[in-house]
């Protein structure tokens, strides 16, 4: 009866561990979906149309996020611009 009890407080004690670890860890960065990114940091001032209506070149792109990035309010990141940058490049570009 003892050994049950001990191997049921072991069990509870690990899952609530697992548990912590799985709630406490921050999402590595590439599990974020880019495209979840762009709606999240370039909407808090215009729509998303605004984000997606043209395509640009890489350059084009580049000139965009970081003039977005100096406005008041920001809170683009310098890794934020460059996941952003990649993803606009990638589906949103021209040559
Ligand atoms: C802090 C406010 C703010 C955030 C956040 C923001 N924008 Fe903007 N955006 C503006 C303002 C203000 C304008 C109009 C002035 C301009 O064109 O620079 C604009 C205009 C634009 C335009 C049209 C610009 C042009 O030259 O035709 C695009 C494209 C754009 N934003 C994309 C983005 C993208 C992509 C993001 C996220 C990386 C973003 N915005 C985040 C404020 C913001």
């Amino acid at each position: 009866m003892r050994r049950i009890a001990r191997f049921f407080a072991a069990s509870l004690a690990a899952a609530a561990v697992l548990a912590a670890v799985l709630l406490l860890s921050p999402q590595p960065l590439r599990a974020l979906d880019s495209a979840q990114l762009v709606e999240k940091r370039c909407t808090a001032c215009h729509g998303i149309d605004q984000v997606y209506s043209q395509k640009r070149t890489a350059a084009g792109w580049r000139e965009v996020v970081t003039r977005m990035a100096g406005y008041e309010g920001s809170e683009l990141s310098r890794v934020d611009q460059l996941i952003i940058i990649k993803y606009l490049e990638t589906n949103y570009g021209i040559d």
